[in-house]
C-alpha cells in the first residue's frame, strides 16, 4: 500500500489497492473507513484533506483495509448499515439489511392503514431492522421479531434497546410461526431466506463467504417460504395481510403459494430498481 501519511495521499493510494482486489466502489469503501478511524464524516475527510494521521491511526486504518480487501463486507467493519433513516447495529451472523428490503416495510405500512392498535410478526427478523422500522412508522402497532439465529436475536435485541420504537417489539426464538397464537395478528411480514443452492455462484465472495447460510439459503421451490404461507394463512386474523420479499425471479412461484393457501388481493410490488420483489395478499374477511 505505500506509505503516505495524510488523508490525501492515503485515500489514493489505498482505493487503488482496493480496487485491484476486486472491491466494487473501492473509493467509496476506502472513504468510509478512512472516515471511521478519524471518527468523522466523509465530506469532513475533503473539508481536511492534508491532514497528516499519526501512527495508531494510520496502523488502524491499514488493519481495516486488509480485512476489506479479504473481501469482509463494508458494514461488519463499520459496525453499522443505515436502512429508512435509521442506523442499525450489524455483527458477523446476522445479515445485514439491504435497500430493496425498505419495499417490505412500505408494503407492511400500508397494509396497516386504519387499523386500530395492529399486531404484526417479523418472521426472520435478524437484525430487528424490518420490525423497528415498521414500529416506527406506525405508532399505534406492537411487533413481534421471531428468529431461529441465537446470534440474529442477541443483535436485534441491542437494536430494539437504542430504537425510539424499541418498546413496541417482543424478540422471541423460534421457527417461522410455530409459537403463534392463531387468528391473532394483523400483519405477517418476512423476508426469509431465498437464495437457492443453483444461484450460490452468482453471489459475491462478501455475501458467499462471510454472511450466515441460514440468513441466505433455501432449497429450490422454495419450500420455507411455502411453509411460511401456510403457517401465515392460521396466524392471522380474517382480513389479515401476509407480505413476503423474494428473490428477483421467484415472485410468480410465490405467489402461487399465497393463492394456493387460499390469500385474495394476491399482487406484486417492485422495489426501487423495479423488480417484482414483494408478494402481498390477503386472508378472507
Ligand atoms: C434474509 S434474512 C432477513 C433478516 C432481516 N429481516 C432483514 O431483512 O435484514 C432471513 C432471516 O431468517 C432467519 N431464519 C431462517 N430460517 C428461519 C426459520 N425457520 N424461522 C425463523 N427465522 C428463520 C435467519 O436467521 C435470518 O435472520
Amino acid at each position: 500500500m505505500g506509505q503516505p501519511t495524510t488523508v490525501r495521499g492515503l485515500l489514493e493510494v489505498a482505493s487503488t489497492w482496493l480496487k485491484e482486489q476486486g472491491v466494487d466502489e473501492a473509493r467509496l469503501n476506502t472513504e468510509h473507513l478512512l472516515a471511521h478511524v478519524l471518527g468523522c464524516r466523509r465530506l469532513d475527510l475533503y473539508l481536511d484533506i492534508d491532514r497528516p494521521l499519526d501512527d495508531a491511526e494510520r496502523d488502524r486504518f491499514r488493519g481495516l483495509m486488509r480485512r476489506r480487501g479479504a473481501r469482509i463486507p463494508l458494514a461488519y467493519l463499520l459496525g453499522t448499515k443505515g436502512f429508512m433513516g435509521h442506523d442499525f447495529k450489524v455483527a458477523p451472523g446476522v445479515l445485514i439489511p439491504r435497500p430493496e428490503t425498505e419495499q417490505l416495510v412500505l408494503s407492511g405500512q400500508a397494509a396497516l392503514a386504519g387499523r386500530e392498535a395492529p399486531r404484526f410478526a417479523d418472521v426472520g427478523t435478524g437484525s430487528g431492522c424490518v420490525a423497528l422500522s415498521l414500529l416506527a412508522l406506525v405508532p399505534a402497532a406492537t411487533g413481534l421479531g421471531i428468529d431461529v439465529s441465537p446470534d440474529a436475536l442477541e443483535l436485534a435485541e441491542q437494536n430494539r434497546a437504542a430504537h425510539p420504537a424499541g418498546a413496541r417489539l417482543r424478540l422471541v426464538q423460534g421457527s417461522l410461526l410455530s409459537g403463534v397464537e392463531p387468528g391473532s395478528l394483523d400483519l405477517v411480514l418476512s423476508n426469509p431466506p431465498y437464495i437457492t443452492p443453483s444461484e450460490h455462484g452468482l453471489l459475491a465472495p462478501e455475501v458467499k463467504d462471510h454472511e450466515p447460510a441460514v440468513a441466505l439459503f433455501d432449497e429450490e421451490g422454495l419450500p420455507l417460504t411455502a411453509r411460511l404461507v401456510r403457517e401465515a394463512a392460521a396466524a392471522l386474523a380474517p382480513g389479515g395481510v401476509l407480505v413476503i420479499e423474494t428473490g428477483f425471479d421467484k415472485a410468480s412461484l410465490v405467489r402461487g403459494f399465497f393463492v394456493a393457501e387460499g390469500f385474495v388481493d394476491v399482487e406484486t410490488v417492485a422495489d426501487l430498481a423495479e423488480i417484482e420483489r414483494v408478494v402481498v395478499g390477503r386472508r378472507p374477511a
